[in-house]
């Protein structure tokens, strides 16, 4: 085979996605950790406008991605204790909705907002710490 062909071929099998690089999980975690942006802004959204339904919803789907299996990315005792403070916060935040209760809503907003970036400071503490 002509190495153009060969190239041609590669190029064709890598587009039709039969050849799957290593980043094909990366992306994959990429999707399910971003959808956690995405339900926050639902939940903004629900909260200024006063639809508790989408800040229930928002909260609740947030809190069913951290019990997913693609969530347990590490095991460490520090990362399993910021999931189950995250899915806390998150639940909180789906009482608050399902009362009605509009300040305690975007309190435990706030609270579900710490949780998200304590914890990915965390992340990057980590990483930090492989590189040393
Ligand atoms: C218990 C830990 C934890 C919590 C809490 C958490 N995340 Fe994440 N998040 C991760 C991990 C792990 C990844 C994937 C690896 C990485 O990108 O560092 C990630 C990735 C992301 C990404 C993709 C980053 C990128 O590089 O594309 C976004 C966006 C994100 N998270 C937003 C949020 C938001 C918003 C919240 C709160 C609603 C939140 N996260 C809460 C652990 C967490």
């Amino acid at each position: 085979m002509k190495p153009l062909t060969l190239c041609f071929l590669l190029t064709t099998a890598v587009a039709l996605g039969l050849i799957r690089g290593p980043s094909a999980a990366a992306d994959e975690l990429d999707d399910f950790m971003r959808a956690k942006l995405i339900h926050s802004q639902n939940v903004v959204e629900g909260l200024v406008l006063g639809d508790f339904e989408k800040i229930g919803k928002g909260a609740q789907e947030m809190s069913l991605l951290s019990l997913a299996a693609t969530w347990q990315v590490l095991q460490t005792p520090q990362y399993i204790e910021y999931s189950k403070k995250f899915r806390k916060s998150a639940d909180a935040l789906s009482e608050a909705a399902r009362k009605k209760n509009l300040d305690q809503a975007t309190k435990d907003y706030n609270v579900v907002l710490q949780r998200c970036v304590e914890c990915h400071k965390y992340l990057r503490d980590v990483r930090m710490a492989r590189v040393d």
